[in-house]
């Protein structure tokens, strides 16, 4: 399977950047001969209707930043992945730790989300990643596994292609006030770790994606890397120039 670049613009740009954004994107996809991976771009739910219609059938795929946990039906403010998926969406970032944290989205959610997104054939980009309390006190891995069996429980996918893990360490997340990248060979372990734990769960060689704090400096040292299988770029990812950078590599 190719590798795979997501770009998460979170909330951090409005609507007319969006669109500006979204166009040099596919024009510098479409000319690069560089650009051998899979190129994502999840915006914000304003603007995913037309940028659904920028990227339709061109090489860029579309993702979105989340999905509601259950059908249609009387849920305000929530968006269905029915109407996702019948956009054209093809990716959905589930339980990133940003919702973890800010709108206390906790696993049966998650869980719930991750099911309902594989419902309509969208594919859940799972977040899972420990914090520096975690970290310092060496139970990261512990911490990791905790998640993932708990977003995991009683999914069923049909083929290795149908779900991605993100490893989002939050300490390195660069909106995080002690950020930093962690290192391509420590990340390579922890994403060696997580793929045997998620063969176990769902019996399939799962992609496992990293991310936090990527960029076109650092993106070459992670991509080199066996188990790292992609990227998921935040901050980096609302420059078209250092963007396609981090996709030339
Ligand atoms: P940064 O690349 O800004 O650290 O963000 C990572 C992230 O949260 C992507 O989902």
């Amino acid at each position: 399977m190719k590798k795979i670049i997501i770009a998460n613009w979170k909330m951090k740009l409005d609507y007319k950047s969006s669109l500006a954004l979204a166009k040099q994107v596919l024009a510098s996809v479409k000319k690069s001969q560089k650009i051998k991976s899979e190129v994502v771009i999840c915006p914000d739910y304003l603007s995913i209707t037309p940028l659904a219609k920028i990227f339709h059938s061109s090489p860029v795929k579309l993702g979105a930043q989340d999905s509601a946990m259950t059908d249609r039906g009387a849920f305000t403010g929530e968006v269905s992945a029915a109407d996702l998926s019948a956009l054209g969406v093809k990716y959905v970032i589930v339980g990133h730790s940003e919702r973890r944290e800010h709108l206390h989205e906790n696993s049966s959610i998650i869980n719930a989300k991750i099911k309902t997104s594989l419902t309509y054939n969208l594919t859940p980009i799972v977040c899972v990643g420990e914090k520096l309390m975690e970290k310092k006190s060496g139970e990261a891995r512990k911490y990791l596994s905790k998640e993932l069996n708990r977003a995991l429980r009683g999914v069923k996918i049909k083929s290795a292609a149908d779900l991605i893990i993100a490893y989002e360490p939050i300490w390195a997340i660069s909106s995080s006030s002690s950020a930093r990248a962690m290192s391509a060979m420590e990340a390579e372990e922890i994403q060696k770790f997580l793929k045997g734990r998620a063969a176990r769960i769902l019996h399939k060689n799962l992609r496992v994606i990293y991310g936090g704090s990527v960029n076109s400096k650092n993106a070459g040292e992670f991509l080199q890397q066996k188990n790292i299988d992609g990227l998921l770029v935040g901050a980096a990812s609302i420059n078209n120039t250092e963007f396609m950078s981090i996709c030339s590599q």
